[in-house]
């Protein structure tokens, strides 16, 4: 008999190497960073592996930011997400306005749309955008468990980004860190004048992970490329 969890590739060799092949099929996994440091184009290059690579559907729930811009955008990476949405790979929704009021119904529709689609891959970007109109804690907390408990029934490898402000050092609310099966840690790093791009796997449940910190850069066509971190930062 075999333990062995069965892996999902995101594609991005050094991560896949750090996570010892890939995320556990079926895990969320939360990407925390502040602006510019890369979450949205992580998370696509996920869903973009897994339809052109690994034959995997992918689904992309964005709040606050409209389908176009995000495709223009990933146009300048050498990624055509129009092709993968017209062969029906991709399936991206956008909210431009979340308010409070509809909530409910907007979580029912995603989950009507995913149920229908039934994609291996889905990205949530961001909990953070989702939870704006909301101001009290235990209303996030309320949300943010209903969101989780969608995923586990949809049975789909997630990524669910949280974004946090310029110079603080948090990865999300306080709720959603620790319904999560992984976290990957995103930063922008002043050094010697310049910004350095660092990167650390914080937590992956049921896997052993590389716990080291790790440079990346943004390269068209290749997205995330990583590197070792050097000491000497
Ligand atoms: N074509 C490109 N070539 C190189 N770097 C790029 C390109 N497009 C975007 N970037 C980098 O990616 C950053 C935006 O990444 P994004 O995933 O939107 O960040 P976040 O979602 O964390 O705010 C930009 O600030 C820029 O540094
Ligand atoms: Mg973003």
């Amino acid at each position: 008999m075999s333990f062995e969890i069965d892996r999902v590739p995101t594609g991005v060799d050094e991560l896949d190497r750090i996570l010892n092949g890939g995320f556990p099929r079926g895990s969320i996994t939360l990407i925390a960073g502040g602006p510019g440091t890369g979450k949205t184009l992580t998370a696509l290059q996920f869903l973009y592996n897994g339809a052109v690579k690994y034959s995997e559907k992918g689904m992309l729930v964005i709040f606050n930011e409209s389908a176009q811009t995000l495709k223009q955008f990933t146009k300048t990476m050498g990624w055509d997400f129009d092709r993968l949405e017209g062969e029906d790979k991709v399936k991206i929704l956008d909210f431009m306005v979340v308010e409070r009021s509809g909530l409910e119904s907007m979580m029912d529709m995603i989950f009507e749309k995913a149920i229908s689609f039934s994609p291996q891959r889905l990205v949530i970007d961001s909990l953070t955008a989702l939870t704006m109109s909301l101001e009290r804690k235990d209303e996030i907390r309320v949300v943010l468990s209903i969101i989780h408990r969608l995923l586990r029934k949809l049975g789909c490898t997630s990524i669910v980004i949280s974004e946090t402000p310029w110079g603080v050092d948090s990865l999300g609310s306080g709720v959603e860190e620790f319904v999560v099966d992984g976290i990957i840690k995103l930063e922008l790093l002043p050094v010697k004048g310049e910004l350095k791009r660092r990167l650390a796997v914080v937590k992956m449940r049921g896997v052993g992970h590389e716990m080291k910190f790790y440079q990346y850069s943004i390269v068209p066509k290749d997205g995330i490329v990583i590197t070792p971190y050097p000491e000497v930062f």
